[in-house]
């Protein structure tokens, strides 16, 4: 895997591959010891947490509706066109900025990259 690079704005981007080689919908991805959800959809790729920050559902199998996601456990919904805020203000799903670069999609993990560091 290729090393994460910093931007000009101080942000840490990790690549987590190449953008072909991932299907549409949902997946699991991983930086180093921090597990995302990964969504591939035509409107291109969204990275967030893997467990609701309700009590931890599993969101890998969450529902995706436009630009919604819900939790299979208890139905909390999540828009992440609004930075994972959830429909009735509960707390936010952690969602993750993605970008594509020549063709390779990295996932902006700032502030969690000492913890995404392998051992
Ligand atoms: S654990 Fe996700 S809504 Fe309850």
């Amino acid at each position: 895997m290729k090393p994460a690079k910093t931007d000009a704005s101080g942000l840490v981007w990790h690549p987590l591959g190449e953008a072909g080689s991932f299907a549409m919908g949902i997946q699991p991805a991983e930086v180093g010891r921090v597990k995302l959800v990964l969504v591939r959809s035509e409107q291109g790729f969204r990275a967030f947490d893997r467990h609701c920050p309700h009590v931890g559902g599993p969101m890998l199998k969450c529902e995706t509706t436009g630009s919604y996601v819900t939790c299979p456990l208890h139905g909390w919904s999540f828009n992440l066109d609004d930075g994972g805020r959830e429909a009735h203000g509960y707390r936010s799903l952690r969602t993750y900025l993605v970008r594509l670069v020549d063709r390779q999609v990295f996932v902006e993990l700032t502030d969690v990259t000492e913890a995404a560091k392998v051992e």
